[in-house]
């Protein structure tokens, strides 16, 4: 039986761009499934076309088995969805924003009253809550479009980016609301460009680029098929990072990532706590001042890159004011696929 969210072969092209190359998911009821990809990879396209806000070229979509392309209207009262931009009314202040989608599902305005303040409290909006939308920072109008979508308890929900632009101690609240909810049954599909997040919430991972889901599984299997542990060096001057590259190079298993802003050196290895040492006698002899090493198992991070050939963008990267942690092959990667979209 297929799960609470279904997807065979969808495809949806924008002129020459095929957003979605035949993309198929199966979400099983009450589990998070996290949707990672690169800008651009097809995310909210996805999400768009599972929400009946976007009819694909061809495909099948089922959403808490409901044909999605056959009775649109069914499937959007079975649904809720935080969007990638909130979706919020500037000039209603935020209570009464989580009031009228109360009363447009149909509860009693008291029940309405009692939920939105409810939720005003949860995402910490009770002090501005009587001040229009309009008034509030990026990070809390994310968050009253967060609320608003858990105004009625749907058994389906879909979150696009959630927690982009919330600060730490939000992201953490927002995190636990989903544990909650998911503990009750809901089914979430989410997309994020947090890998942490991902690790943290979902029970399975689908990354996407180009439209294509090219791998999916348990944050564990995704690991697992990255391999083994890196070795990560900072030095302490960036004159340094040349000298170190070729030590490194000598233990690796593969290419040497370098993130100059932060003269931070990564390689794969095979060998554990031992070939550490060696790796640090190594430089010493060199003469490579070290500011901190360590092993680590992989991240989701790691396996992004091996497997889309870059570290997920942010929007700082995008600007350019992130660290360069691509090794050279993911920076072509990057290149090409800036130029492809052009
Ligand atoms: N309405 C549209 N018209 C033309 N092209 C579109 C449209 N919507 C999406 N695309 C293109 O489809 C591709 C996938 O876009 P999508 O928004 O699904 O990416 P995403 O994975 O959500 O990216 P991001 O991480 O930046 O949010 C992109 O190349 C995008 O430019
Ligand atoms: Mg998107």
């Amino acid at each position: 039986m297929p799960g609470a969210i279904y997807a065979e072969g969808l495809v949806k092209t924008f002129g020459d761009v095929r957003a979605l190359d035949g993309v198929d998911l199966d979400v099983p009821e009450g589990t998070v499934l996290g949707l990672l990809g690169p800008n651009g990879a097809g995310k909210t396209t996805t999400v768009r076309v599972l929400t009946t806000l976007l009819q694909p070229d061809s495909g099948k979509a089922v959403v808490a088995g409901i044909d999605v392309l056959k009775h649109p209207n069914e499937v959007r009262r079975s649904i809720g969805l935080s969007g990638q931009f909130a979706a919020v009314d500037e000039y209603l202040t935020g209570r009464e924003n989580l009031q009228m989608v109360g009363q447009l599902y149909q509860m009693s305005a008291r029940d309405a009253k009692k939920r939105a303040g409810g939720l005003l409290e949860r995402f910490n909006l009770a002090d501005a809550a009587d001040r229009p939308a309009k008034t509030y920072s990026g990070g809390m109008r994310r968050r009253l479009d967060l609320a608003a979508a858990l105004v009625v308890s749907p058994p389906v929900m879909f979150m696009d980016e959630p927690t982009t632009g919330l600060d730490p101690r939000n992201r953490q609240q927002l995190w636990e609301v989903i544990q909650e909810l998911v503990s009750g049954g809901t089914t979430l599909l989410l997309t994020t460009q947090y890998l942490e997040e991902a690790d943290h919430l979902a029970h399975n991972i689908c990354v996407v680029d180009h439209g294509k889901v090219i791998a999916r599984g348990t944050s564990d299997q995704l690991k697992a098929r990255t391999g083994g542990e890196r070795v990560e060096v900072v030095v302490h001057e960036s004159e340094q990072i040349s000298p170190a590259r070729e030590v490194l190079l000598g233990f690796g298993k593969g290419d040497v990532a370098i993130a100059e802003h932060t003269r931070k050196l990564t390689v794969p290895v095979t060998g554990g706590a031992k070939l550490l040492a060696e790796v640090i006698r190594e430089l010493d002899i060199r003469g490579v001042e070290i500011d901190d090493i360590g092993l680590r198992r992989p991240t989701l991070d790691d396996v992004f890159i091996s497997l889309t050939g870059h570290a997920a963008e942010t929007e700082a990267e995008e600007n350019g004011e992130a660290e360069d942690a691509r090794g050279a092959q993911g920076a072509k990667a990057k290149k090409s696929r800036k130029e492809s979209a052009k």
